[in-house]
């Protein structure tokens, strides 16, 4: 039975809320195993535009299934907002959203633990601010983590939350003695009204997904966040707090990862970050640079925060790093609309660290952030691209560089974005 993983390759953004809704025509189910409220994604449909953050992408089409896993960590009143922003537009969710009851719930105290350390007790990430790493603190750390599934029991919910929030006011006030103060009853009631309103949509998706697993229906992952934010495997600590890359299918939904049968790389044309980090290849070139250019007409701002987004060229070291860990199959290339009308293009193919050209993407993020890019350059284009609709419509700038990509990271190219919508995709027929 198909089972496909739609995963970024980047620091995230790289459009893969498109290639999900490509593909949701070929899928029963649509499944979220990893992040919560951080990852942003736009998804258009008709002349309508979603800005989602904690729901599927697949939530829109009325003939799939979606489901939120357990790895998912889930902020239930930006929940209850994004469900009511798709009712105001028509878009019943009724019973195919469905949600673990083994997600971990996000608690105010947690988004104000997180301002504490990203202000001045630890080190500063440039998170999304909704709470995600303190969140999954509590989870790795079990003692004051509470699961969706005790949402619906009023008198165990307070009982833990007279635990956790007198824990969580001593910590908050011995940093901060103007601190915000949580009351364990008051929240056991909000929170426990949550829980009435997401109980039909709570159950245990473990079991759900192995039956429709047996049942044959084709089964489509949605990777959050990029591969190199991953908890593990990413650039540490400027990362996030989940496994974003396909190792995280299995512990995130309970369907083992060896069941996926193909995975489905997504890469911008370019490379983008939000949030501190090291990036080799970032164009930090000033108002009238080319980094500013790239954000301009890709429109680079974040969808959670509208931060701008940093923008600079491809990074290939990163790219096979991230294909690597993953085991991609096949990539995409999106928005390489973007770089029409730049005279020349780069692509870093090795990076230079302490005097050595090294082609694997280093572990310490001291490292990476000395490592200067060796760049390969290749002849831009003028032409716009967004109409183009096939391979041949491409100037013949436009498929070199998009080859080179594939060539450099030894993998086939699936499909070419050159634009939003869904007509402007290219299908390369290599796959
Ligand atoms: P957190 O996930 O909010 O803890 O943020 C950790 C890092 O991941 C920060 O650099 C964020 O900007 C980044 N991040 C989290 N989610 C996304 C996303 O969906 N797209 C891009 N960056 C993200």
């Amino acid at each position: 039975m198909p089972c496909t993983c739609v995963v970024g390759l980047q620091w995230g953004d790289e459009a893969k809320g498109k290639v999900v809704d490509v593909l949701t025509d070929h899928h029963d189910i649509v499944v979220r195993y990893n992040g919560g409220p951080n990852a942003g994604h736009t998804v258009m449909t008709g002349n309508k535009t979603f800005k989602l953050s904690i729901l599927p992408t697949g939530v829109i089409r009325p003939e799939v299934i979606s489901i939120i896993g357990n790895g998912v960590v889930i902020n239930p009143t930006r929940l209850r907002e994004e469900i009511s922003q798709l009712l105001k537009n028509d878009i019943d969710i009724g019973k195919r959203l469905v949600i673990s009851d083994r997600a971990h719930v996000i608690f105010p105290y947690h988004v104000e633990q997180e301002k504490l350390t990203e202000s001045k007790q630890g080190q500063s990430i440039g998170t999304t601010g909704r709470g995600i790493g303190p969140c999954y603190q509590d989870k790795v750390g079990r003692v004051h983590a509470i699961r969706t599934g005790e949402l619906t029991q009023h008198a165990h919910l307070k009982e833990r939350l007279d635990t956790v929030v007198d824990f969580k006011n001593k910590l908050l006030r011995g940093f901060n003695h103007d601190a915000v103060q949580f009351d364990a009853a008051k929240l056991a009631d909000e929170f426990h009204e949550h829980g009435q309103f997401l109980k039909p949509h709570l159950t245990n998706t473990v079991t759900l997904l192995h039956q429709e697993f047996k049942a044959g229906k084709n089964i489509l992952f949605e990777g959050a966040q990029g591969s190199l934010l991953d908890i593990d495997h990413g650039s540490f600590p400027f990362v996030t707090s989940s496994n974003s890359i396909t190792a995280g299918i299995g512990s995130g939904s309970g369907l083992p990862s060896r069941y996926v049968t193909k995975v489905i790389g997504i890469l911008k044309a370019y490379t983008t970050r939000v949030g501190k980090g090291p990036f080799p290849t970032e164009l930090d070139d000033g108002p009238d640079g080319l980094g500013e250019r790239i954000r301009k007409i890709g429109k680079e701002f974040g969808t959670v925060t509208g931060r701008p987004r940093r923008c600079g060229w491809f990074d290939a070291v990163a790219a096979r790093h991230s294909s690597m860990i993953n085991g991609v199959d096949e990539i995409c290339i999106m928005l390489l609309d973007v770089l029409a009308g730049f005279s020349e293009l780069k692509i870093a193919t090795a990076y230079e660290l302490d005097g050595d050209r090294i082609t694997y993407f280093p572990t310490d993020a001291r490292e990476l952030e000395r490592c200067k890019p060796i760049y390969e350059t290749l002849q831009g284009w003028n032409e716009p691209l967004t109409t183009a609709s096939k391979i041949s419509d491409l100037p013949t700038a436009a498929r070199k560089y998009a080859d080179r990509i594939g060539e450099i990271l030894e993998l086939p190219v699936k499909l070419i974005s050159v634009g939003p919508e869904r007509s402007q995709t290219i299908f390369t027929g290599r796959v």
